[in-house]
């Protein structure tokens, strides 16, 4: 119910180690799961798919509310779906990675997912990670961690997930992205009040999910 179903806030930058802890811990405690960037990616690939200037804050608004997501909350079988087609590979392209600031930056692109956010997350049992969970999605949830790395830390861990990239370009990459999530002006990303900061840079992936288990159950 509404007084003890569990929401787990978990945001912090790209290749802060966010999505396998999130993942991890969901699974620990039989938890749903949300990727709230991967929706925020989805929408990006529907605006380059649709030829949308993603350069063009309003012609992004204008479409804001064009495409159809549906994302699943399953954490053995992420998965986002566009308008009825799985988008859950194209999605982590370089092209959309390099896009999806612009698109999140726009904030009727922010209400929109906010909104249907909210209704995922609706009563609770759920994991869900991205920038502003803690903060503005989630302002309520029994525990907010903020997760963080070192820039190197970071680089190294994105580069090994993407495919065609090098660790350099990633550097550069992570850099730009952290200048535009961190200075636009709807929802910035930053740290809530009540969040517990969680710097991964020396853990691995076994020792970040037991940290935040260890903080689930000190706060429940
Ligand atoms: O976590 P990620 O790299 O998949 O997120 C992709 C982008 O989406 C990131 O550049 C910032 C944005 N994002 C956001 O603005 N708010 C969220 N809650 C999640 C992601």
């Amino acid at each position: 119910d509404a007084v003890t179903a569990l929401v787990v806030a978990m945001d912090g930058p790209s290749g802060s180690g966010k999505s396998s802890a999130s993942r991890g811990v969901a699974r620990a405690l039989g938890l749903r799961y949300l990727d709230t960037g991967a929706m925020y990616r989805a929408i990006t690939w529907w605006m380059l798919e649709h030829g949308v200037d993603v350069g063009d804050p309003q012609a992004v608004a204008a479409r804001a509310d064009a495409a159809r997501l549906a994302i699943t909350t399953d954490p053995e079988a992420p998965g986002v779906t566009v308008d009825g087609r799985d988008v859950s590979a194209e999605i982590r392209t370089q092209e959309v990675t390099s896009a999806v600031s612009a698109v999140s930056a726009v904030p009727q692109v922010r209400a929109r997912l906010v909104a249907e956010q909210r209704a995922i997350i609706g009563d609770g049992d759920i994991v869900v990670e991205g920038r502003d969970i803690g903060s503005v999605v989630a302002p309520g949830a029994a525990v907010k961690v903020y997760l963080t790395a070192s820039p190197e830390a970071r680089a190294r861990r994105r580069t090994a997930e993407l495919t065609g990239t090098t660790l350099e370009a990633q550097r550069v990459a992570m850099a730009r992205r952290d200048t535009l999530d961190s200075t636009r002006k709807a929802d910035p990303l930053v740290m809530a009040a009540d969040a517990i900061e969680l710097d991964t840079t020396e853990l691995n992936l076994e020792e970040v999910i037991a940290e935040v288990l260890r903080l689930v159950k000190e706060r429940t």
